[in-house]
């Protein structure tokens, strides 16, 4: 099995999130026969937004002016993505909570995989995803507290992951998250032994 470990926070060794969703990977690891992780921490390709061949590329997808395009820049950047998404067999991705919702790097590849005409197209019934289905653990990490009845903050970022991964077919989508972990070292502490202990029970119960 062949599995995609993404991450999308600035901070590298001291990320809440890639901290948890190495710990999903490990999990994953001592669950399943996994022959090759394709590793990719987005501060690395994180250079520039689309360009606009890209963008004039999907402003103009009914007239295939994709066609015309050489396959450059963020359009090459995008097939590659897409291509990497479709050989995994399960997917891993760790985000830090900015602003309620995505950062802007994991918007950035969200852009670049969220295709017209490639990983979805647009029917009668509306948008049809073309990846097969395929479970994607999402290790999210918050400096405050989002999703309870108590929480003080909207969360954005859940609901807006599930709606536009089902866009290109994922709908398969397990979410854990460390939350609290800019309070003190005690709730910091708490919360993260909370998510591995998550990550240990749930993902074992929902191994493929
Ligand atoms: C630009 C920015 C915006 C943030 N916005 C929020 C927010 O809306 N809600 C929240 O709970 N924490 C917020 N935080 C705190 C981070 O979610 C927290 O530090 C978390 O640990 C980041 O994940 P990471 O450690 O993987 O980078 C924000 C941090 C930054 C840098």
């Amino acid at each position: 099995m062949k599995l995609l470990h993404l991450t999308f926070s600035p901070r590298g060794e001291e990320s809440e999130s890639t901290r948890l969703s190495q710990a999903i990977v490990d999990r994953l690891c001592s669950q399943h026969s996994i022959s090759s992780i394709v590793r990719r921490d987005w501060r690395l390709h994180a250079s520039s937004a689309i360009d606009a061949d890209y963008a004039n590329a999907l402003a103009n997808a009914a007239r295939n002016y994709a066609d015309t395009l050489s396959y450059e820049g963020s359009l090459e950047q995008s097939e590659r993505l897409i291509c990497e998404l479709e050989e995994a067999d399960m997917v891993v991705i760790g985000t830090p909570m900015h602003n309620f919702t995505v950062p802007a790097s994991l918007k950035t590849w969200i852009d670049l995989v969220v295709r017209v005409n490639r990983s979805f197209n647009i029917t009668p019934a509306g948008k049809v995803g073309t990846l097969d289905s395929k479970p994607v653990y999402i290790a999210i990490a918050s400096g405050g507290f989002f999703g309870s009845e108590h929480s003080r903050q909207p969360d954005f970022l859940t609901p807006y992951l599930k709606a536009i991964l089902a866009t290109i077919g994922l709908h398969d989508l397990r979410f854990f998250s460390a939350q609290g972990m800019a309070l003190d070292g005690d709730t910091v502490k708490a919360g993260r032994l909370a998510a591995v202990n998550r990550v240990t029970e749930n993902v074992f119960m929902s191994a493929l």
